[in-house]
């Protein structure tokens, strides 16, 4: 339900529609965006952001919250971890229960492997869930991988590593394929060919998607998937802290059960990290679009380990997250909803971007108008907002397209009286993505620590300074396969070590002589009791 103030600036939007339908912003000129981006993205801002003062990242300036968990001491003494009787001991483990592990998982264990997945929470809670959009892959007439990785580079400010998206992109139709093979249902046109969207610094039609749900539908698929197969999977059960061996190779993990607190030890040849990214750190106070557990916990053991991580300075803030109703304040509008038509219009009725710019540039100009120009409506709790002109997308494709495309997006603003095909909702940025990563190789092996595989959100490189729509969903199933694959092949010439937590006890001294070690960590929950989120 509006108010009436609010009902009073959507009267603005409402009159200018008329001549604003088929009138496109223009787009950005390289330097007007570099401009845009340093004044108004909170990746620029220096109270953000501070060096990390030891481990393999040490003087690299990252968010602070990000900064400090690095810092942190171990969550168990290492000392009282007994290693030597392990209580599971596998060809693979795999951390984590979103796409990622379970790519990684099926694809492990159809080669044969013995595998163990665990995970925090329960199988399926992890942002590929959330994900609503599409994943890009060049299916189509007039595209190919070439185009694609083009596309990825660019979205990336060419900064990404190339062999990384090479392998997105070429892999990007198989995936598509292993799909539909598992039976996922994407949305297709009468004659069955997928229907494909553009999104955000697309130069093809390349999005696919399942309505306004694509992560939940590739999720349910992947999950089906695996319960059909005898894969153990270990539910809240996180693990804490890698294990090397003698020679410094990943050798498994230490699991700390959350209902019962009891300390398991999964010996492993190989291990692969798929625990998603750290939205729920609430960089620079943004609200999240993330799930519950995305607390950068994979980061974490990782660097302890020897992992560097690259692009931490790189955060991304979806430009649509939700400003009003306040009860789904920061949950994503996908892009889709610009994807099809809606644009981004200001108090005064105007377009004042491009919609379809990268998300950067579109977080920066939604924050320069809520800002510097004064052209953002601020709600009764404060949240300021733009309006995202859905009414657009009926005038554009006709009455009910809204609930057809938009079907999850249309109920959920429905429950709180809102009516998206008929009135433009408010939006403001929200932390949605961790552009940067663990450093890892093509085959998603960490570049630093042997038999140690990331995949997912917590990998980085991949996507540079700045992901593109639907390029997340494609690449925890690229890597995660990837992973699997490798993993698995290396079984029966990997023999495992003496299992030690050396890293970890080493880390400690070290964070103590500089003085540091306030927090515990990994975090594994966000702490809302204490004001760290909203
Ligand atoms: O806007 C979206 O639907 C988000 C997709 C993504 O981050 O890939």
């Amino acid at each position: 339900m509006y108010t009436d103030e609010m009902r009073a600036s959507i009267e603005k939007v409402n009159q200018t529609r008329k001549e604003r339908l088929g009138e496109k912003h223009p787009a950005l000129e390289p330097d007007e965006k570099q401009e845009l981006l340093e004044q108004f993205h909170p990746d620029y801002r220096e109270d953000k952001q501070r060096e990390v003062r030891v481990g393999p990242n040490q003087g690299d300036r990252m968010p602070v919250e990000l900064a400090s968990l690095l810092e942190g001491r171990t969550r168990l003494d290492p000392d009282e971890v007994d290693l030597d009787d392990p209580d599971y001991d596998v060809d693979v483990l795999i951390i984590g229960g979103g796409g990622a592990g379970a790519a990684a998982a099926l694809t492990a264990h159809q080669q044969g492997a013995d595998v163990l997945l665990v995970t925090k929470l329960r199988l399926g809670d992890a942002n590929t869930m959330m994900a609503q959009g599409g994943i890009q892959a060049s299916t189509k007439p007039g595209d190919s991988p070439a185009t694609h990785f083009l596309d990825v580079l660019g979205g990336g400010g060419f900064s990404n590593e190339r062999e990384l998206v090479r392998a997105l992109t070429n892999d990007a139709p198989h995936v598509m394929q292993w799909l539909e093979d598992l039976g996922c249902m994407f949305s297709k046109e009468p004659d069955g060919t997928m229907q494909t969207n553009h999104g955000g610094g697309t130069s093809r039609k390349r999005m696919h998607f399942a309505r306004d749900y694509t992560g939940a539908e590739i999720m349910r698929t992947l999950r089906d998937e695996l319960l059909n197969h005898p894969i153990p999977v270990v539910e809240f059960c996180p693990a804490v802290e890698l294990i090397l061996d003698e020679e410094g190779k990943c050798a498994g993990a230490v699991l700390q059960n959350l209902e019962t607190d009891d300390v398991l030890v999964a010996r492993a040849k190989t291990t692969i990290g798929a625990t998603g990214g750290f939205g729920r750190l609430h960089v620079s106070d943004f609200p999240t679009s993330n799930h519950y557990g995305a607390t950068a916990d994979g980061l974490v053991m990782a660097y302890r380990a020897g992992c560097r991580l690259a692009f931490m300075g790189s955060t991304q803030f979806h430009p649509t997250g939700v400003a009003y109703p306040e009860q789904m304040v920061g949950q994503l509008v996908t892009e889709k909803v610009r994807g099809i038509g809606a644009q981004l219009v200001n108090t005064e009725g105007e377009q004042f971007v491009y919609s379809l710019e990268t998300r950067d540039a579109v977080s920066s100009a939604i924050i320069r108008e809520c800002t510097a120009a004064d052209r953002g409506f601020t709600t009764v709790t404060g949240q300021p907002g733009v309006w995202l002109d859905s009414p657009m997308i009926e005038e554009i494709h006709g009455a009910g397209t809204v609930k057809a495309e938009l079907p999850a997006m249309f109920r959920q603003y429905e429950r709180f009286g809102i009516d998206m095909a008929n009135d433009p909702i408010l939006i403001y940025p929200t932390l949605h993505y961790q552009n940067g990563g663990i450093e890892i190789r093509d085959t998603g092996e960490s570049r630093q620590v042997p038999n140690l595989f990331i995949a997912g959100e917590a990998a980085g490189g991949i996507h540079g300074r700045n992901r593109l729509m639907g390029n997340s969903l494609l690449d925890i199933l690229v890597f995660g396969r990837r992973a699997g694959a490798e993993a698995a092949s290396r079984r029966d010439e990997t023999s495992v070590g003496r299992l030690n937590l050396d890293h970890a006890r080493g880390f400690n001294d070290e964070v103590e002589r500089a003085g540091l070690a306030e927090e515990a960590s990994p975090m594994l929950l966000p702490d809302y009791l204490y004001g760290k989120a909203r």
